[in-house]
């Protein structure tokens, strides 16, 4: 025991969290007077991936991730990042985070809101100047470092608080809706920039709404709706289905409504679009539309996209 506390409180640290999830939490509840933020919420996200928290408007995300980086407490339930109860500060020193509403001093240069952050995290003096120019690059922000956050654009100001979550090389970033202010070009950058956060092991939790997005750079999912998750798992997990589009003539809305059985039914009249279909069960969809007395034009399976799924869950959870 003693030869724990003589250790320095980073390796004591070190030791402590190793082989700890990057986030966990058991049965997280969140009231706001009579609203229900978070309705016990339990997951765990591993080190060094790219989570997606995916949720309608309301759900809970950033009320799950406020919970986490502790700037809310919890009306009961339970958490730990990196190994460390929620609120600790030794783990909240290892943690970046971009708020999903940010605003940075409009008097401040880029550079000098950056040193700011540095200053809070806080990180050695000598390692300033570096972990600025590093996170200006990352972000595309080097030539304009000097101009004042009065400036900038919208998308500009998103981009620097990317960075300021970068500094001092985080072991988990929380990114809550990084990409809203951005243009294709710049979506296109966060993503590569969560890769590269990935690829250097750095876990990243993301809270987002563009479905395309976080199925592009996500190595596992969690839906949240009305404060609770009602699917995770990997992306092969979530996305095994096939979504199948037919373009047939000559069938009754009776004849669609037993079709339905084959999956959930998108009828835009001539063109049917069958969700989470067994890819196996197309050829026999395709002779009931012709027994039918159908005129078959176009059979076009494709991989469910995770936009399918998405919106497969929240009906389900309608019903
Ligand atoms: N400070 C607060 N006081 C009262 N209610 C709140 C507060 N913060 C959040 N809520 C409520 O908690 C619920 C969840 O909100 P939250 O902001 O976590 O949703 P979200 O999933 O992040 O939504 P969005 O996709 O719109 O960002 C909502 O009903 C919201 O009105
Ligand atoms: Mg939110």
């Amino acid at each position: 025991m003693a030869e724990v506390a003589e250790k320095p409180e980073a390796a004591a640290f070190d030791e402590v969290a190793a082989g700890t999830p990057a986030v966990k939490t058991v049965e997280l509840t969140k009231r706001f007077g009579r609203t229900v933020a978070l309705a016990g919420l339990s997951m765990t996200v591993p080190r060094g991936e790219v989570f997606g928290f995916l949720g309608p408007n309301g759900a809970g995300k950033t009320t799950a991730v406020k919970l986490l980086l502790g700037l809310l407490t919890p009306t009961s339930g339970e958490g730990w990042l990196l190994g460390k109860r929620l609120g600790d500060l030794g783990a909240r020193r290892r943690i970046g985070y971009l708020p999903e509403l940010f605003r940075y001093q409009a008097w401040l240069s880029a550079a000098e809101v950056l040193a700011l952050h540095c200053e809070l995290a806080p990180l050695p003096r000598s390692s300033w100047k570096d972990e600025i120019r590093t996170v200006l690059d990352t972000v595309g922000l080097t030539d304009r470092a000097n101009d004042k956050i009065g400036t900038f654009s919208k998308g500009m100001q998103q981009r620097l608080g990317l960075g300021a979550a970068l500094l001092g090389e985080p072991e988990l970033v929380f990114l809550d809706e990084p990409t809203s202010a951005l243009d294709p070009v710049g979506r296109h950058d966060v993503r590569e920039v969560i890769r590269g956060l990935a690829s250097r092991g750095t876990a990243v939790f993301l809270n987002s709404h563009l479905l395309s997005e976080v199925e592009q750079v996500c190595d596992r999912v969690a839906v949240v709706d009305h404060g609770r998750v009602i699917a995770s798992g990997t992306m092969d997990d979530l996305l095994s289905g096939t979504t199948v589009r037919v373009r047939v003539t000559g069938l009754t809305q009776a004849d669609k409504n037993k079709l339905s059985g084959f999956g959930r039914l998108d009828d835009e009249g001539d063109s049917l679009t069958f969700a989470s279909l067994d890819a196996g069960r197309v050829p026999e969809l395709v002779s009931s539309i012709v027994a039918m007395g159908g005129r078959v034009y176009e059979v076009a399976p494709r991989h469910q996209t995770l936009e399918d799924r998405f919106l497969q869950l929240l009906e389900d959870e309608e019903k």
